[in-house]
């Protein structure tokens, strides 16, 4: 699917690097380095800070990172890994004793595709890092563009069926890809 794609991505360089004050330890390393780029990304998006939902949380690195900006942050999965992250067994309880500190912080052990079908709310940004398909990417996606003000995608250097399908949700929404190369490569369609 990934070389159907012409992609029409922009270089995105940010101006600033911000180290968040309150993080947790990573198991995976694979989100690392992403975290001093959020503070960059709010101010070039103007979006406000009220809402981020996260579909994709894993361990939680990324949802501590995003708590430090957010008023309230949701994150969905199933919290038993996929194919491309690994299985790791249900990893849910430990992910909140992890996330325990973040008062600020909501999990949802849920599929995004059931999250989804019922969820009607808009929030500031919502970052997708799910099973790294084109589908799911795809599916996952264009709901998140048309429900946030700004939507970050991880992997697209990584995964090149991510980056097609980033390209493919911002051309069909009308809306610009930019994309992070560092740190396996971060899209942001504003
Ligand atoms: C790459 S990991 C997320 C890493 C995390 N964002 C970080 O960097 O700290 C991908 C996660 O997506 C979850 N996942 C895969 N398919 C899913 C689905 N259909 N619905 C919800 N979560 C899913 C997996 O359980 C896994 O925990």
């Amino acid at each position: 699917m990934a070389d159907q794609i012409r992609y029409h991505e922009i270089n995105y360089v940010p101006t600033k690097l911000v180290m968040p004050s309150r993080l947790i330890d990573s198991s995976s390393k694979a989100w690392v380095g992403l975290e001093q780029v959020l503070a960059d990304i709010i101010s070039f998006s103007g979006i406000k800070t009220n809402t981020a939902l996260e579909f994709g949380v894993e361990f939680g690195y990324s949802t501590a990172a995003l708590a430090n900006y957010f008023t309230h942050v949701t994150g969905v999965d199933i919290f038993t890994g996929d194919h491309h992250a690994g299985y790791h067994g249900d990893i849910y309880e430990e992910t909140r004793t992890r996330l325990s500190q973040f008062t600020n912080i909501d999990l949802i052990k849920m599929d995004y595709r059931d999250f989804i079908l019922k969820e009607e709310r808009r929030y500031d940004l919502i970052h997708v890092d799910i099973i790294h398909t084109f589908e799911d990417t795809y599916h996952c996606g264009l709901w998140s563009v048309e429900h946030s003000g700004c939507t970050i995608f991880h992997d697209t250097e990584s995964f090149p069926d991510v980056k097609a399908a980033v390209a493919a949700v911002a051309r069909r929404t009308g809306k610009k890809f930019y994309n992070y190369k560092k740190c396996n490569g971060l899209g942001i369609v504003l």
